[in-house]
């Protein structure tokens, strides 16, 4: 059984003229666990609302996102926030943490959304793999944004996912911690044999994860 299974997937928008905008159509695909893709693809295309959807973030107007043997898109919304925090890392592409909390308490509710009590001295272990060992007790917006975006990464992976979804996940990093970063986030897919799903326009990205495609080339019906 594929670990992710997406079966004609559509979306639509309302755009702010009251017509309907088509993001994604009739779009289909699978992963296997412990395989990596990137998807790249112009700006506006759809490729966080494909992210979004299989997160159960977003409601499909039809067809269905299987994750395992789950279909996330038919759960309420409460399971559908349950399942996600169990099984998907989910590195969003505005970083999303929580404000008025430490780097390190961010990195917590990683494990409280799973259910999981992480020990302090993982979080610290997780921190220090991003490189912001001495940054722990740092509130978001006394980060920079490369930071910030560290300790999303660190977040995502705390729970040991087995689907990691990673929105530009290099997008505020320098080379060095880029190639650290999704280094880190490769190795540790690998080892829980998860899947990870990017989306980056890094070319640096690109060489680490082997396995790119364009947005367009995704197995969906052409919108005329
Ligand atoms: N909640 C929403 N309501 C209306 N339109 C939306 C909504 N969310 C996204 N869209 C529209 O859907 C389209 C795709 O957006 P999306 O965020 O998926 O693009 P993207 O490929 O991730 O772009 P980028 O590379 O800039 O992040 C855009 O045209 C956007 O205006
Ligand atoms: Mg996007």
């Amino acid at each position: 059984m594929p670990l992710l299974n997406i079966q004609s997937v559509s979306k639509s928008f309302t755009d702010p003229a009251g017509a309907a905008l088509q993001v994604v159509n009739q779009l289909s695909m699978e992963m296997q666990e412990g395989e990596s893709l990137v998807i790249s693809g112009p700006s506006g295309c759809g490729k966080s609302t494909l992210l979004n959807l299989i997160a159960g973030i977003v409601q499909a107007d039809s067809g269905s996102v299987h994750i395992g043997d789950t279909d996330i898109q038919s759960l309420s919304e409460s399971a559908r926030d349950s399942f996600r925090g169990k099984h998907i890392g989910y590195i969003f592409q505005n970083h999303n943490l929580l404000q008025g909390m430490s780097a390190a308490d961010n990195v917590r509710i990683g494990g409280f959304f799973s259910g999981q009590a992480i020990e302090d001295a993982a979080i610290e272990q997780a921190l220090e793999q991003v490189g912001l060992k001495d940054f722990k007790d740092y509130l978001p917006t006394q980060l920079s944004l490369g930071q910030q975006q560290r300790v999303a990464i660190a977040r995502a992976l705390i729970h040991k996912p087995k689907l990691i979804l990673a929105d530009e996940p290099s997008s505020s990093l320098d080379a060095e911690h880029a190639q650290a970063c999704i280094g880190l986030l490769l190795e540790l897919a690998a080892e829980q044999k998860a899947a990870v799903l990017m989306v980056s326009h890094d070319e640096r990205v690109f060489d680490q994860v082997g396995q790119v495609k364009a947005y367009g080339e995704l197995n969906q019906e052409v919108v005329s």
